[in-house]
């Protein structure tokens, strides 16, 4: 395969098994990351297992920086893969969310992905190619960090209407929900509370943390042409989390076992 996927968030945990995992399925990878190193390892990594990687430093919530990094990526080849992994949460709570962290929260998850969908929108028309972004449970149901899921529902709706309008020129759009993915995102809760993931699990149907690697085949399966009849889809990779919660189906039917 002679095209390149471009991956913003690339350096990070989630993004870089997307960029092994569309590595490994034939692409190139082009790796963005606000972090020079991120991007840097994973695609020193990449080569060492023969695929090809080039990194990118750039901010993508700031359409300058993500123009110099698209347009000298669009000199490498052809880009038929757009991944929008790049996000933060930050606000936790709707009582402790100010204005600037609201927009913190926008910029980081929704604005991010619109820039670089716009830098790369004809490039991907041309090429009939997809796009996938990274949205989050946060965006399908309430799970706290307000900002940041108002960003993610707005990027599974980004989605849907980049799919029905992009689709008459060939080009799929659709979007992952990660549940809980062990990733350094999660560092500081862990730190604050051991417990954390073990109070998580409680609450998911499948009694496991999902991993990066999860996250990056459903990717890989989106990107791919086995996937050519999908668009405009959210496929929650989350352990059934946004389906229900096994506590609140025994507590109303007044279940005892587990
Ligand atoms: N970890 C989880 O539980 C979880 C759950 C649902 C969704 N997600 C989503 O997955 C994505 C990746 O998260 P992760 O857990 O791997 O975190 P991470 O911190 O390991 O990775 C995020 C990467 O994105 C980069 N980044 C952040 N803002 C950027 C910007 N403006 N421009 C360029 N790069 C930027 C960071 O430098 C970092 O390398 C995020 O969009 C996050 O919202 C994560």
């Amino acid at each position: 395969m002679n095209t390149w996927a471009f991956v913003t968030g690339g350096g990070g945990d989630i993004g870089s098994a997307i960029c092994h995992a569309l590595a490994h399925d034939g692409f190139k990878i082009a790796c963005m990351d606000l972090v020079g190193d991120r991007a840097e390892d994973v695609c020193a990594a990449i080569r060492k297992e023969g695929g090809q990687a080039v990194p990118f430093v750039a901010d993508a919530a700031d359409p300058a920086s993500v123009a110099a990094a698209t347009d000298a990526a669009m000199k490498l080849g052809k880009i038929k893969v757009l991944v929008n992994t790049a996000g933060k949460a930050n606000g936790a709570s709707i009582l402790t969310t100010d204005y600037p962290t609201w927009r913190l929260d926008i910029a980081a998850n929704l604005d991010s992905a619109f820039i670089c969908i716009q830098a790369l929108r004809e490039q991907l028309i041309a090429e009939h190619g997809n796009i996938v972004n990274i949205a989050t449970v946060n965006g399908l149901g309430v799970f706290g960090f307000p900002g940041y899921s108002a960003a993610k529902a707005g990027l599974i709706h980004l989605t849907k209407s980049l799919a029905v309008e992009l689709g008459p020129f060939g080009v799929r759009v659709n979007a992952v929900a990660p549940g809980t993915v062990r990733t350094r995102a999660w560092d500081a809760r862990l730190a604050a509370n051991p417990n954390v993931f073990d109070e998580l699990l409680a609450l998911c149907p499948l009694p496991r943390i999902s991993r990066p690697a999860d996250v990056a085949h459903a990717v890989a399966f989106l990107a791919s042409e086995r996937a050519s009849m999908i668009t405009g889809q959210t496929l929650a990779v989350d352990g059934g989390l946004s389906a229900g919660t096994p506590a609140a189906g025994r507590a109303v039917a007044q279940l005892s076992h587990r």
